[in-house]
């Protein structure tokens, strides 16, 4: 029998699961088989009998969607509920692990999705349930499957993943896909990929990840995003100051400082190079204009895609086999 595929049957929790080059380069083929049947509308369904849980306990648009409609153009049975911190029994004091014991019994569920606020809540529920369990988004460290979508991106519009120069702009503390993605980053390329974080110093990424990722990668750390930033990027990766965070520790005045810092206009989009793209994990509230839409290296519709096929992809691998 052929070997399974490493995702098959396992849980992914964290970015740093993935040990190789190669096993990001089956997923990215896996994804692209997953494009060209949703381009050409081919029913696939190689997940039929299955069911998948997708459960949410922060707000999510492209994550939780994405996910569901992965599931359900795979074939599966599909239980999803957005809200979790409000509507299920968590608001009756439920503990986390209980919630996902019980979900796995009432829905039969073959693996199970979550996003959650706290940075273990992966690990929680993973050791909670028999079926794998899948990181759509933890606290402030982990977002592996957006990681592996924006690198899927990346990919795509660059044609490869090493020799790349990637600026990383905003919120970079309480951000968690950039932490995944520098990880990813510097997994395939290891130090032929530079990362420059660009950030106000109250936004810096966490001392002791910086101090990790150093080993990893080319790290440059800058305070602007001034024109020879700009100049040398091949992807600008803008982000949200992540509000939520600021009003949890009652910091809403630093928040309004902080959240215009950086903003991409499109005269500063033109000071990049022509293959140069922008790419935003969504939602933005404020950090690209508008009017950036209309360069050809916008790439944060596209990005949004991915995540559909990236997603499909890692389902099947982790169920279908
Ligand atoms: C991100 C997240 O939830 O971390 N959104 C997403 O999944 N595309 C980024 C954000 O909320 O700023």
């Amino acid at each position: 029998m052929a070997s399974r595929n490493k995702f098959f049957q396992k849980s992914f929790v964290s970015i740093d699961q993935i040990k190789s080059a190669k096993q990001v380069s089956a997923l990215f083929k896996e994804a692209d088989k997953m494009r060209k049947n949703v381009e050409s509308h081919k029913v696939f369904e190689p997940l039929k009998g299955m069911s998948v849980a997708v459960l949410f306990y922060q707000p999510s648009t492209r994550t939780f969607t994405s996910f569901v409609a992965a599931a359900k153009r795979l074939g599966a049975y599909v239980t999803s509920i957005h809200g979790m911190e409000q509507f299920s029994s968590v608001s009756k004091g439920e503990t986390l692990e209980d919630t996902i014991r019980s979900i796995e019994q009432t829905t039969a569920a073959d693996v199970i999705v979550i996003r959650h606020p706290d940075n273990n809540s992966s690990e929680v529920a993973d050791s909670a349930c028999s079926v794998p369990v899948v990181n759509a988004g933890s606290g402030k460290l982990e977002h592996p499957t957006q990681a592996l979508l924006d690198l899927y991106t990346i990919y795509n519009k660059l044609k490869k993943t090493s020799g790349l120069n990637v600026v990383m702009v905003g919120d970079l503390l309480y951000g968690r896909t950039i932490k995944s993605l520098a990880k990813v980053l510097a997994l395939v390329g290891g130090k032929k990929n530079k990362i420059t974080f660009v950030s106000p110093k109250e936004l810096a990424a966490p001392s002791d990840f910086v101090k990790e990722l150093r080993k990893k990668v080319v790290l440059g750390e800058e305070n602007s995003l001034s024109t020879k930033v700009l100049k040398e990027a091949d992807v600008v990766y803008m982000t949200r100051v992540q509000k939520e965070w600021f009003e949890q520790a009652g910091r809403m005045d630093e928040y309004e400082r902080l959240k215009d810092k950086f903003i991409m206009t499109r005269h500063m989009a033109t000071q990049m190079k022509k293959k140069a793209i922008v790419m935003h994990p969504l939602p933005r509230v404020g950090e690209i204009l508008r009017e950036v839409d209309e360069d050809h290296r916008a790439t944060y519709f596209e990005q949004m895609r991915s995540g559909l096929y990236v997603r499909m992809a890692l389902l099947n691998m982790i169920i279908g086999g």
